[in-house]
């Protein structure tokens, strides 16, 4: 059998589309069998595109059809979507709508005993268009290699089993791998990282990526967070939100596709990914509030509650990142519950001590599909970070601002000079609505933002 697709304008009278979960405001999709043929019509039903746009219409066109046969040969017309896209180039139309097809194609079945997704190739006439379709496959492997790494459960995900996996994955690359663990986390100052650990009998570990393709360029590092499960240790987490926390590695996953994504497309980088790998539990070891840790800095830090965890184990991430000789950092995390508050469920905030980048920034999430909204970082409310006993307290004492106090807490971390942004991506990590390219589980946001932010600070002039 041989399935083809074939975007046409929604108004078309002959055909009724479905309204399907999947299907958007501008994409809807009907299937109609023609003899030896299946004819998959995409209902455009929107003037201009853009590449968000043409992604979800990839994803629909594959979850359409999750129960066509394994062996079909697939093949698609793109003129009506060049026609309609806002930038109509051909390389970034065939590219956008296939990395939404890669996407889609993604079931996380690890545990399932249910058969697996159907396989379909897509059939290019030209040998040049499928370079297009190679480079999206790239960007849409990193994305779900992020998503795998955040649907695991956390007694499949440990930090060891994690830092493992993660050798393997970058085995074959130029990605190097190094393991920091055990006693060394405490001769080499780790404070925040072993501290955290403490409560649980899974060891911490810091995994240190680094892809050094050019040593001329300037070494950017990126940090994320990576507590394999979050209860709140101590002062514990209590009802539903306590299921969602096998996420709460959803930075480190970011980072670690970015840099498969960086590796995979030969992106001459100098960075160095530093993914500090946690569980937060509360056994007889467990670190309590009004505990005070001594960072490598000098810092005190009083502990006002043992489940604002992500921010101890990123300030050992940051100070490691300027050791390092990173002038610039991009920390992401699962960080607080307020930024949903503040923005909704689509867009992450974006946090910098270079304001004005920030926009730009927004204009990368609103490429890439992950969306960002630029946040501010008031020095003034560092007098909600006030502590009786040490410098800084990691928890606000005002009910307002959560996201904003947990950014202005990492800033205590960066040294003068270094260019700092903060994601925080606690909303995203999981997708606001299962339409277009999303599936069930885990979005695999920031991974592509990441890739991205990378390569605009390669060539800085976009900015
Ligand atoms: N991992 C959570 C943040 C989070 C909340 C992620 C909801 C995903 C969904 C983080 O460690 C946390 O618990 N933050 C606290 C901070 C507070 C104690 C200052 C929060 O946001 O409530
Ligand atoms: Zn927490
Ligand atoms: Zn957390």
């Amino acid at each position: 059998m041989h399935i083809t697709i074939v975007p046409i304008h929604e108004a078309n009278d002959d055909i009724i589309f479905f309204e399907e979960k999947s299907c958007t405001e501008f994409g809807k999709v009907q299937l109609i069998p023609k003899g030896e043929e299946l004819i998959v019509y995409i209902g455009i039903g929107q003037d201009s595109l853009t590449l968000e746009n043409i992604r979800f219409l990839g994803g629909i066109s594959r979850k359409s059809l999750s129960n066509a046969k394994e062996d079909a040969a697939v093949s698609a017309e793109f003129s009506l979507i060049m026609n309609r896209a806002e930038n109509p180039e051909l390389g970034q139309v065939i590219s956008s709508f296939m990395e939404g097809w890669y996407l889609a194609d993604y079931q996380f079945s690890s545990y399932k005993r249910a058969p697996k997704l159907n396989q379909l190739t897509m059939r290019w006439e030209e040998e040049s268009l499928r370079e297009y379709d190679q480079a999206a496959r790239i960007r849409a492997n990193a994305v779900n290699l992020a998503r795998d790494l955040c649907n695991e459960p956390a007694n499949k995900l440990t930090p060891t089993t994690y830092a493992e996996r993660l050798k393997q994955v970058f085995r074959e690359t130029d990605v190097t791998v190094q393991v920091i663990d055990g006693d060394e986390l405490v001769s080499n100052e780790f404070a925040g990282i072993h501290t955290v650990a403490k409560g649980s009998s899974e060891p911490a570990k810091l995994v240190v990526l680094t892809l050094d393709r050019d040593a001329c360029k300037e070494k950017i590092a990126l940090v994320g967070k990576g507590v394999t499960f979050d209860s709140g240790g101590t002062n514990v987490k209590i009802g539903k939100d306590i299921g969602e926390m096998k996420m709460d590695m959803g930075g480190s996953a970011a980072v670690a596709g970015a840099m498969k994504l960086l590796a995979d497309s030969n992106t001459a980088a100098n960075v160095v990914a530093i993914l500090p790998l946690v569980e937060n539990l509360a056994d007889g070891n467990a670190f309590l509030p009004s505990d005070v840790i001594r960072y490598r800095n000098g810092l005190h830090v009083e502990v006002g509650n043992t489940d604002a965890e992500g921010r101890l184990i990123l300030a050992d991430g940051i100070l490691y990142a300027q050791l390092l000789g990173a002038k610039k950092i991009v920390d992401i995390a699962t960080l607080t519950g307020s930024i949903g508050s503040a923005l909704g469920l689509k867009a992450a905030g974006v946090f910098s001590n270079a304001e004005t980048d920030l926009w730009h920034y927004k204009q990368l999430g609103d490429q890439t599909g992950d969306y960002v909204w630029p946040m501010p970082v008031y020095d003034d409310y560092l007098h909600y970070l006030k502590s009786d006993c040490g410098d800084v307290n990691n928890m606000s004492s005002s009910p307002y601002g959560g996201s904003i106090t947990a950014a202005l807490f990492l800033k205590q971390f960066v040294e003068k000079g270094i260019k700092w942004v903060h994601i925080d991506m606690a909303n995203t990590v999981r997708p606001w609505r299962e339409q277009g390219y999303y599936v069930p589980g885990a979005s695999g946001f920031g991974v592509r933002l990441l890739f991205e932010m990378v390569r605009s600070e390669l060539a800085p002039s976009q900015i």
